[in-house]
């Protein structure tokens, strides 16, 4: 089969030729038909993960992505060969990754079915990005009325997280620039702030200086200073980050509850996810669709590119 892989940490994506796996007992070998691409996958690729597990070389790339079981491992029951399947197939341990034709997951791992009329590179934009958002939104505990600063908003969780957001009965307010401000108005942003002509935490200080009551951070990075952010919570309010860059006991010295999330799909959410989306009560933009023999170009590029919705690669 063919995938993207990295024959080590920080080196160049390549297309390689490798062997189709074969599914163990509870496993199911899935031919994928699109992977998606979230910043996580380069993160890993440069080695976010080596401390913690075993990597194993040559290492396909990727964890989200969408296509049809083509066999199954010895005790599987719960999904059968021609099924449609989602979800993360990210295993650094194993080499596997979603930037393939065929992929393995546990039948009791982070896939599920999805819909007959969900297209398969939709299917695929969805399990890190789209659930990261809804266990965001979740954490937040937005009730009606409650203002929440998506910082990052134009990406690809935060284009899902305005939308649940604004589901909730929020005021959003989503950082974006001019070209694409319309698009999260769109989605439920009721304001949009241009964090390129002055700083966000000034621009929303300007228009709530009363406070507002939660902030999700998709930009800062672990160390990074989130004062100003911070600083726009009323006492109660909470602050969530989707990279570790949030001090919840400092947070907490100031009434402020901080959270760090990892997303970590259960099979119910990735379910109520795809039916959402089937059903055009979440909005998925996909910006750009590669086929494979263009992926180790791409992924180079949206390491650094700007990004207005997620990446797609065609398998
Ligand atoms: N912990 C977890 O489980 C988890 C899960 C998913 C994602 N994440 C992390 O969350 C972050 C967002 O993920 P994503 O998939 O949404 O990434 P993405 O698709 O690359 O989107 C990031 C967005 O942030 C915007 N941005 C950059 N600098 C900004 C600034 N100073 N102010 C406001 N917006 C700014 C970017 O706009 P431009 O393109 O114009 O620069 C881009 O639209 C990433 O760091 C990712 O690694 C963590």
């Amino acid at each position: 089969m063919k995938a993207v892989v990295i024959t080590g940490f920080g080196a160049e994506p390549q297309l390689a030729e490798l062997p189709v796996p074969q599914p163990g007992p509870g496993e199911v070998l899935v031919r994928l038909h699109a992977a998606a691409l979230n910043p996580f996958d380069w993160k890993v690729a440069e080695g976010a993960l080596k401390d913690v597990a075993e990597h194993s070389f040559p290492l396909v790339m990727g964890s989200d992505g969408a296509g049809v079981v083509e066999s199954i491992g010895d005790g599987v029951n719960r999904f059968r060969p021609g099924d449609t399947v989602y979800g993360q197939f990210m295993s650094v341990r194993h080499g596997r990754g979603s930037y393939a034709e065929y992929a393995l997951a546990a039948e009791d791992g982070k896939i599920a079915r999805i819909p007959d009329n969900l297209p398969f590179p939709v299917a695929a934009a969805l399990p890190t990005a789209g659930v990261t958002a809804y266990q965001a939104i979740e954490a937040t505990r937005l009730d009606t009325g409650h203002v929440i600063l998506i910082n990052g908003a134009s990406g690809g969780v935060g284009q899902s997280a305005v939308q649940f957001a604004a589901l909730q009965g929020a005021r959003v307010l989503a950082t974006a620039t001019a070209d694409i401000a319309g698009h999260l108005r769109e989605l439920g942003a009721h304001e949009t702030i241009d964090f390129t002509a002055a700083p966000t935490a000034e621009q929303v200080l300007a228009a709530h200086p009363e406070g507002i009551d939660a902030v999700l951070d998709l930009v800062t990075h672990p160390g990074g200073d989130i004062g100003a952010l911070a600083g726009l919570l009323k006492p109660g309010g909470i602050f969530v980050s989707t990279n570790h860059a949030a001090d919840p006991e400092a947070l907490a010295a100031r009434e402020i509850r901080g959270v760090n999330l990892s997303n970590n799909p259960t099979r119910a959410e990735l379910e109520a996810l795809a039916d959402l989306t089937a059903a055009g009560k979440l909005r998925v933009t996909i910006n750009t669709e590669v086929p494979l023999a263009d992926a180790p170009a791409t992924v180079t590029r949206a390491r650094t590119g700007p990004a207005r919705g997620k990446t797609v690669i065609l398998l």
